[in-house]
């Protein structure tokens, strides 16, 4: 039986001392093994001697792609999957805490019908080893439950992944940003069948991890915009309320600051009466405020459109809306069969307000 191609994607930023050890436990896998693996190393431009070790190894199955303009793992990873020819690929790192023996198992996993195999550090069999602070541990814990959304797979902060190089055909845009490139895959290749295989992860034994608190940051902006791709009315929607919630508050501070400002100082707290004119002026401040923060955020997806049409279409409706959230409020609050009929009225008002908003101003002047 002709032995299966398999090619294993390994992203380096100065790995260099590691890399020796990890080719000799890959060569006895490929020795072993019913797989023809072959190495591609996508280094960004380490400088540290990986260009010259690979060149003296000179084996054949190991090629080395060296970006020297760019930084970023899951970059590294996507330009290296653009050369890779054969149908299976691996992905793992190159610090060894990916044990290549695991490799062998991962293959057999998407021959038996997975279409993503995750090396798993908390499926049965699998563990990490000692010596993980309790804030690695902790971040860990709460990167992992951030990804739940997602998928159900124990482990998808995991990089050591295996998949067929196809599935990357019916891929929407992949975000090339972050570290997370495997929970990237399965939720934008539509990976429904996902197998967990055991592994040990050790700690790296040389060199350092790139894990920065710029890398964390990366992560949190990754996850909204998979929630904006897996559930984009939810979040719009969200996004809008909670515009919505900041504007009051730039409404209330808004109307006290101008009421300050416009009536004599000479006038006592008591008598001063809000004027019409900075009621007029706050409303027009607050809704400017959320228009800013709206288009952007609950409409990422309208920005082609013209800005001034939108400012328009947005004050109108707005308009209209918070108009229909200070009758309902102020009509209910005076009831008096309605339990709580001032917490009622404008919890009611409000919500009615802000869903008329949202959904003329989806409709109608923030289309996709
Ligand atoms: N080309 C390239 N460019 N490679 C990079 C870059 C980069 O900017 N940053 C990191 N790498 C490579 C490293 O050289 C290593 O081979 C691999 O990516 C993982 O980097 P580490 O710095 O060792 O990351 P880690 O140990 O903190 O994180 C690993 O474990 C996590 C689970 O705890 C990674 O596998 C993560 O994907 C995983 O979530
Ligand atoms: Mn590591």
């Amino acid at each position: 039986m002709p032995k299966q191609s398999v090619t294993i994607v390994l992203p380096t930023f100065e790995e260099a001392e590691s890399l020796p050890s990890l080719i000799a436990a890959i060569e006895v896998v490929r020795d072993d093994s019913m797989l023809d693996l072959s190495l591609l190393i996508v280094d960004d431009n380490s400088n540290d001697g990986t260009e010259s070790l690979i060149e003296e190894l000179a084996f054949p199955w190991i090629s080395l792609i060296v970006r020297r303009n760019e930084r970023g793992l899951s970059s590294a990873v996507l330009r290296g999957l653009q050369e890779v020819a054969t149908e299976f690929c691996i992905i793992m790192d190159a610090d060894g805490s990916h044990p290549p023996e695991t490799i062998p198992a991962t293959i057999q996993a998407l021959q038996d019908g997975a279409d993503f195999v995750v090396g798993s550090r908390y499926v049965k069999g699998g563990s990490t080893e000692d010596g993980w602070g309790a804030l690695r541990w902790l971040n860990s814990k709460v990167a992992t439950i951030m990804a739940r959304p997602f998928t159900s797979v124990l482990d998808p902060m995991s990089g050591f992944l295996a998949f067929r190089h196809s599935i990357l055909q019916n891929a929407a845009d992949i975000n090339p940003v972050g570290y997370k490139i495997g929970l990237e895959l399965i939720v934008k290749c539509g990976c429904t069948n996902v197998t967990e295989v055991p592994i040990h992860f050790r700690t790296r034994q040389l060199g350092q991890s790139k894990l920065t608190l710029r890398v964390q940051w990366e992560y949190l902006q990754h996850v909204i915009l998979l929630l904006r791709f897996t559930h984009p009315r939810l979040v719009s929607f969200f996004t809008f309320a909670a515009v919505g919630t900041t504007g009051a508050a730039v409404y209330i501070a808004s109307l006290l600051a101008i009421t300050r400002l416009i009536t004599s100082p000479s006038a006592s707290e008591v008598d001063v009466a809000i004027p019409w004119q900075a009621i007029a002026l706050a409303i027009w401040i607050a809704m400017t405020w959320n228009f800013i923060w709206d288009r952007k955020y609950a409409f990422w997806f309208a920005k082609h459109q013209n800005v001034l049409f939108q400012y328009f279409g947005f004050v109108c409706i707005c308009s209209v809306g918070a108009i229909a959230n200070f009758y309902i409020t102020s009509s209910l609050s005076v009831s008096e069969s309605i339990p709580l009929a001032g917490l009622t009225g404008a919890l009611l008002g409000s919500a009615i307000g802000i869903a008329f908003s949202y959904f003329v101003n989806r409709m109608l002047v923030f289309k996709r």
